[in-house]
């Protein structure tokens, strides 16, 4: 057979997947804060192409975030202390959404709040709006009725705000849970029985970094969330983990570079992942990752993404338990 008759013969692997019921052409998405409101990456990306774009996370009311210096390069990551800046869930429906509407591309709105009540008012705000494909709750917040605690560090308040929320809109709903907890299954659990559709994971972790001849921390904030290539073998073990202890669809986020880490993650049993901290250094990570998902599979003549998601051999000697340290 000629090049030319293997061309012809030669169909493309099937990369739709489902997040609950939201179809996705592929399981790229942009992780939120990290692709602005999309319009910012639009000379650089072809929106059309992804499976999703998940916007910066949005409040209520606009927030002007955290006073300078909010990001410090780390060793294979970065620390931010951005706030959550955003221009709030209404000013985002107004002009943010119209450009967004001119593309066919699933938008998912990430919505954060202190109080739970907060989040029922945007869920309520974002339903039936034309062109929000679902919401995805940062349950890294603090929960101010409860202390200051963020919602997903306490299994109740993970589960309460994910069936408040669930009870103000039929759009899918992914919860996004954050890695600073002991144990992220039963924050995972609590919110599938909450009414999730889909769990997102990880958010970032916790650091500090120390300017050692001012000898002050080099944030603002003094603590920040860490993100990219540092904290992917953690998000791996994550997903790894959840994807094992709930029904639902997992989409895993932490670190993902390259297409082979994206496929790391999915083998280890996530539907889908969220680019983050690689959209930073390049632009076109997303489509490169896309592209390179796909070839890997032509490579290894697997037909579609489905059969590959959660395809982990567990090895006998590769449980995972009694490891040093
Ligand atoms: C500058 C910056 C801003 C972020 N803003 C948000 C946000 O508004 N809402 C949210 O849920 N996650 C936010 N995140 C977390 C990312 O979506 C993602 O979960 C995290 O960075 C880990 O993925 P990565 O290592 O690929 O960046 C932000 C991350 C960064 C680096």
């Amino acid at each position: 057979m000629d090049e030319q008759d293997k061309r012809a013969c030669f169909t493309p692997p099937l990369m739709a997947v489902a997040i609950g019921s939201l179809e996705l052409k592929n399981p790229v998405m942009t992780a939120s804060g990290t692709f602005g409101y999309g319009e910012e990456y639009s000379p650089f990306v072809d929106l059309n192409r992804l499976g999703a774009i998940i916007v910066k996370g949005l409040s209520l009311e606009r927030r002007a975030g955290n006073p300078p210096p909010r990001i410090i390069e780390t060793p294979a990551g970065m620390l931010n202390a951005v706030g959550l800046q955003n221009i709030g869930v209404r000013a985002f429906i107004a002009e943010k959404l119209p450009f967004l509407r001119g593309y066919d591309v699933p938008v998912i709105a990430n919505i954060f709040g202190e109080t739970v009540d907060e989040y029922r008012r945007m869920a309520r705000m974002l339903n039936g709006v034309a062109g929000i494909g679902g919401i995805e709750i940062n349950v890294s917040c603090p929960n101010v009725k409860k202390g200051g605690i963020a919602f997903g560090a306490c299994p109740d308040a993970a589960a309460e705000v994910t069936q408040q929320v669930r009870g103000e809109t039929d759009l899918p709903l992914i919860v996004k849970l954050t890695p600073n907890v002991t144990d992220i299954k039963e924050i995972a659990q609590a919110a599938e029985a909450g009414g999730a559709d889909a769990l997102s994971l990880i958010n970032t972790l916790t650091g500090m970094s120390v300017d050692i001849e001012r000898r002050r921390p080099h944030l603002a904030n003094v603590t920040g969330g860490l993100s990219g290539p540092a904290i992917r073998p953690i998000a791996l073990r994550m997903v790894w983990q959840v994807a094992q202890a709930v029904k639902v669809p997992v989409v895993g986020i932490g670190g993902i570079m390259s297409a082979g880490d994206a496929l790391e993650v999915l083998i280890a049993g996530a539907s889908a992942v969220e680019i983050g901290t690689a959209n930073f250094i390049r632009p076109t990570a997303t489509l490169e990752i896309l592209d390179g998902i796909e070839e890997y599979l032509v490579r290894h003549r697997i037909g579609s993404i489905a059969e590959l998601i959660g395809s982990l051999d567990m090895h006998p000697d590769a449980e995972g338990e009694g490891v040093d340290g």
